[in-house]
């Protein structure tokens, strides 16, 4: 019933990254996701298998802390909690969407302070940058935070924080500058319990019920200097940017995961149910089905570790390669985990049976870390960008002092 992965595609470390995740998925995820998805409760067990299976230290750089194993050993992780519990999945991968903006752009001062509890596990963390009015239109985001003699005064709310309530530590975006637009915003790091920062509503969410997401508010925060990403104002775009650039490969894998894991328990299900004298997998119908819903998983896999491995090995503009990850990967899972139930028949709608649960954990991919809308509107950009003989192309648009000299199609209204 288990998915077998490619293991000559892999490293060594590859595979040790996925035989840990799959074990600590077998013994402290999967036994308890139907119990958490109807309770809503955080699986603090679970953070506990994270912890004993090293799993926490996978993205952060070794000089750090870490295990230096990049984007794709995550993506790896990700893929085997998720087949377990996509929920569960999500909640792990969001220490990594929290913890890029201190890699790619915190100051040597705060790599040393704030990565290693989180490479040890001793520390969760979330990522703030969607409002109540901001969603896909990021820039247009309202916090304020007022430079002070001593800091810099935070006011203001956040939207759809994956982990809120029970991160440690927020990597906040606000603007520091409102007359500059996208250019006037900037990023904090700020610790729970910090005067001033308050845990606000839980969502009541469709899928992925075991992650709190929460709203976030800021009222009169006043925080340090040093708590200022990189030490610089006005940078905090590029870097959520950038950020989201590695981060959105991660949730490919969340939905591939989620894909394979509904795959393998249709393909069981079938295979054990009798109808006409037969076994419903043998039923031409049916092995034409599962053939493409495992194409289409393999397909969406492979592209998730090019991204990750172009990610890694530092490649140019590689925004479009993650995006093309997500769209295709979590477009896969919706796809997929819709067969999977309606090969599970009447059963497949029945709380008792799990493959519900695939469905509506699968639903979120095409939304979250920009909707799926957003992502071929970079796709496009990319490739509007590329059809012009521009040298600006090859570099990384964090790299360049200007705009791309082409016309910029407008940004959709669509999505959170
Ligand atoms: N890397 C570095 N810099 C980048 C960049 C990148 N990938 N993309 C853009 N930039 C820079 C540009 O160079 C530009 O810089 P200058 O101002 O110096 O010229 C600046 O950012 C603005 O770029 P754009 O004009 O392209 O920006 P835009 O306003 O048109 O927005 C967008 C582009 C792609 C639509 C972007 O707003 C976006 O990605 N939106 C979706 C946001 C998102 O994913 N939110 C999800 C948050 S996390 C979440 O879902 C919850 C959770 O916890 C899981």
């Amino acid at each position: 019933m288990s998915y077998r992965p490619i293991s000559e595609l892999l490293t060594a470390e590859n595979l040790d990254t996925l035989a840990r995740a799959r074990e600590c998925a077998e013994k402290f995820v999967r036994p308890f996701a139907a119990e958490w998805d109807r309770t809503a409760e955080y699986p603090w067990s679970a953070i506990e298998g994270l912890k004993r299976y090293d799993l926490f230290r996978v993205w952060i750089p070794k000089e750090y802390g870490g295990a230096g194993g990049g984007v794709l050993n995550l993506c790896l992780a990700v893929e085997e909690l998720s087949r377990a519990c996509g929920g569960f999945g999500v909640l792990y991968a969001v220490n990594a969407l929290g913890s890029f903006p201190i890699i790619l752009g915190g100051t040597p001062e705060q790599k040393e302070a704030w990565l290693p509890p989180i490479a040890a596990g001793e520390k969760l963390i979330a990522f703030g940058l969607s409002e109540k009015k901001s969603g896909s239109d990021a820039g247009s985001l309202r916090c304020r935070a007022e430079k002070k003699a001593d800091g810099y005064t935070l006011n203001g709310t956040k939207k759809w924080n994956t982990n809120g309530g029970a991160a440690d530590i927020y990597t906040v975006y606000a603007s520091t500058d409102p007359s500059r637009g996208g250019r006037g915003i900037s990023a904090f790091l700020i610790e729970k319990g910090h005067p001033g920062f308050v845990i606000g509503k839980r969502e009541d969410l469709m899928g992925i019920r075991c992650v709190p997401v929460h709203e976030l508010a800021f009222e009169d925060c006043l925080v340090g200097r040093h708590q200022l990403l990189g030490g610089r104002e006005g940078h905090g775009f590029a870097n959520a940017m950038a950020t989201l650039d590695r981060a959105r490969p991660a949730v490919a894998a969340q939905a591939v995961g989620l894909a394979q894991g509904a795959l393998d328990l249709a393909i069981a299900y079938a295979r054990d149910r009798q109808q006409f004298g037969q076994s419903v997998l043998s039923f031409q119908a049916t092995q034409f089905l599962i053939a493409e819903m495992a194409t289409r998983i393999e397909a969406a896999r492979q592209l998730v570790y090019a991204a990750a491995r172009a990610l890694d090995l530092g490649a140019r503009n590689v925004g479009k390669l993650a995006a093309m990850s997500k769209v295709f990967a979590s477009d896969t899972a919706m796809e997929v985990t819709t067969n999977a139930v309606q090969l599970f028949g009447g059963y497949g709608y029945c709380r008792d049976y799990p493959i519900e649960k695939y469905m509506r954990d699968a639903k979120i991919t095409q939304i979250y870390e920009g909707t799926n809308q957003v992502q071929r509107l970079v796709i496009g950009r990319a490739l509007t960008r590329e059809s012009v003989d521009d040298p600006k192309v090859e570099r990384p648009v964090a790299d360049r002092e200007e705009a791309p000299d082409v016309a910029t199609p407008p940004t959709m209204p669509v999505g959170a």
